[in-house]
Formats: C-alpha cells, structure tokens, sequence
C-alpha cells in the first residue's frame, strides 16, 4: 500500500501483519537502544490542522527513532494561514523530498485529496469524524496484547459514537478481526449506519458492559456538537459515564480503555481511568510501537528487513 487512509480499506491479513511489526518494534523501545537506521534518510513530515497531543508526538517519536529526519509543521504560522490549499501544501510538501506526510485535518476525506495529488505516502492522522486508524490500530494491538486474540472478544464501546473517529475505526476494525463490538450512547449520538460496521447497539448502558471482556470510554467531542443535542456534562456523567459501580457487570479482569484526552469525572470517573484494570498509558507506550510499524510498512523497507528482530534479539 502507498498510504494508510483508514481501517476500511484495510485487510484482516494486513492488520494482522500491522500489529505483529508493531510487537517487534515495542520489543526493540523496550531493549533500551530505541534508535535504528530502518528510515534513514527518509523524511516524514508532520501536518496537523487539529489540536493533538498523542498521536503528533508518538509520530514524531516513532519517526526518530526509526532514523528519519522528521519535521512538524505549525499550521498556524505556515502558509495556510495566508490561504494556501491543502492540495498545494501537500503539493509544496511533496515538492521538498517528504516520503511520507501525516495529516490531521477536520474535514472528512481530506488525508485521501492529499494521498491523490502526492507521490509520498500519506498517514491519515484523524479525519473530522471520519477515521482515525492509527489510534484503532494501537488499540486493537493493546487488546491483543493480552488476550492474545481479538476473535469473540465483546468490547463494550460508551459514549458520543456520531462524532467519534476513534469509535468509527475500531468498530470496522473490531469487526473485521472477529470481535463483537457493541455501542450505548446518548440516541441522538448513534449513527444509524454504525450496525452496517459490525457494531451492536446495546439499549441500556447495563446491556453493553454485562459481560464485557473490554470496555472502551470516547470524548465527549464538544468541538463538534454543533447540529446533535447534546446531554449537558452533568447528564452525560450520570447516565453515560463509566465508573466503578457499573463496571462491575463487566468481566472481573475487564480491560478499561479510552482514547483519550479524557474529561474527568464526565466519561469516566478518576477511579476508573486509575484504576487497576486501566490500560490508558499502555494505550499510549503501544502507540508508539505502532507508528513505528507503519512508518517501516510504508517506507522502511528498502533500507533492512525487521524481521531479525522477530527472534527477539536486538
Ligand atoms: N487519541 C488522540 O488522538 O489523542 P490526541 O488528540 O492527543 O492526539
């Protein structure tokens, strides 16, 4: 593949390859000598037209220790704000030897209008409500990681599914790798479209936790509510939040994850997002792995194979 778009035009084969390179490459962060030559000489730029702090610096991480020289533009001192487009940014980008260009952007499709006008791969870094398949993919690697199968799993997913990227990705995603995803949200914030992913709607909060090997919180995604009613935090805290008491109905080792930024005490309680079974910060150690494997899958292969890692020697 020339670029990573989504989840949707991605394989089960091909996820799989994805998270068993990203397996490697913990081992080689977690051997203390993070820094290899796999992207040397390769460029990956960083283009976020949206505020992030997980994704922008794990891609930036995994870029240098894979050896490439890396770049993060600042949108709001680049020519965009002179009004320059997206395609001739990329095309400007693109122009200036970038193997590979991250995007963030707000609206939906705009990483696949890049990936069309450029030679570089593109990495689609969260697309407004669209995708966000390299936070699925860390996510999918992170369950994995301990149950060492994604088959038959039921992941309870709560909260704003309408405006989720995260929620959309790791429903196909999910789906696609045999888990049985199942949603609970505020009515208005359920896409009707979300049962033709592979996802079931649970009709109480009880309903989706009961049982579940893993249960998933989302942002309470403010910045985009403004055609949806919205419960106010309050309501959504009370009648939407995951917390000590109705995770009890989840499995007893349960894993408790969320994308996050999370909102205090709104989509989950501190308890929770603290709590024993909280795999949060793994979430983000993985994330690294993660876009390390990517950044080796779309660019790194010409310069050494991985694969004498996959002994587990370093
Ligand atoms: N999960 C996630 O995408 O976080 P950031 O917005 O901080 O990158």
């Amino acid at each position: 593949k020339k670029d990573i778009l989504g989840i949707a035009e991605l394989s089960r084969d091909e996820i799989t390859s994805i998270l068993d390179t990203a397996s490697i490459m913990k081992r080689i962060i977690q051997s203390g000598d993070k820094k290899t030559n796999y992207l040397r000489g390769k460029t990956v730029l960083i283009l976020f037209y949206e505020n992030s702090t997980r994704t922008r610096v794990s891609f930036e991480l995994a870029a240098k220790y894979m050896g490439a020289d890396t770049i993060n533009i600042n949108v709001s001192v680049s020519s965009v704000a002179k009004g320059e487009t997206l395609v001739d940014t990329g095309k400007t980008l693109n122009s200036m030897g970038a193997d590979v260009i991250v995007i963030r952007h707000n609206m939906s499709g705009a990483p696949h209008l890049l990936a069309k006008h450029v030679n570089a791969s593109v990495i689609n870094a969260g697309d407004g409500m669209h995708e966000h398949p390299t936070q699925a993919l860390l996510d999918m690697f992170t369950i994995r990681e301990y149950y060492k199968t994604l088959s038959g799993l039921k992941v309870a997913i709560i909260g704003d599914i309408y405006h989720s990227r995260v929620a959309r990705s790791n429903i196909i995603g999910l789906a696609k790798m045999g888990a049985k995803p199942v949603i609970y949200g505020p009515a208005t914030l359920i896409p009707p479209e979300i049962e033709k992913m592979g996802a079931k709607i649970a009709p109480t909060i009880n309903d989706a936790l009961y049982q579940a090997d893993v249960v998933m919180g989302l942002r309470m995604q403010l910045e985009r509510q403004k055609n949806a009613l919205f419960p106010s935090k309050s309501e959504y805290a009370r009648f939407f939040g995951i917390n000590q008491v109705n995770l009890s109905l989840a499995k007893k080792d349960a894993l408790w994850m969320h994308p996050g930024p999370v909102n205090r005490g709104v989509e989950m309680t501190s308890g929770v997002i603290d709590g024993f079974n909280s795999v949060i910060n793994e979430q983000v150690t993985n994330g690294v792995a993660v876009r390390m494997a990517l950044l080796y899958l779309l660019a790194g292969r010409e310069n050494m194979k991985v694969s004498r890692h996959a002994s587990g020697t370093v």
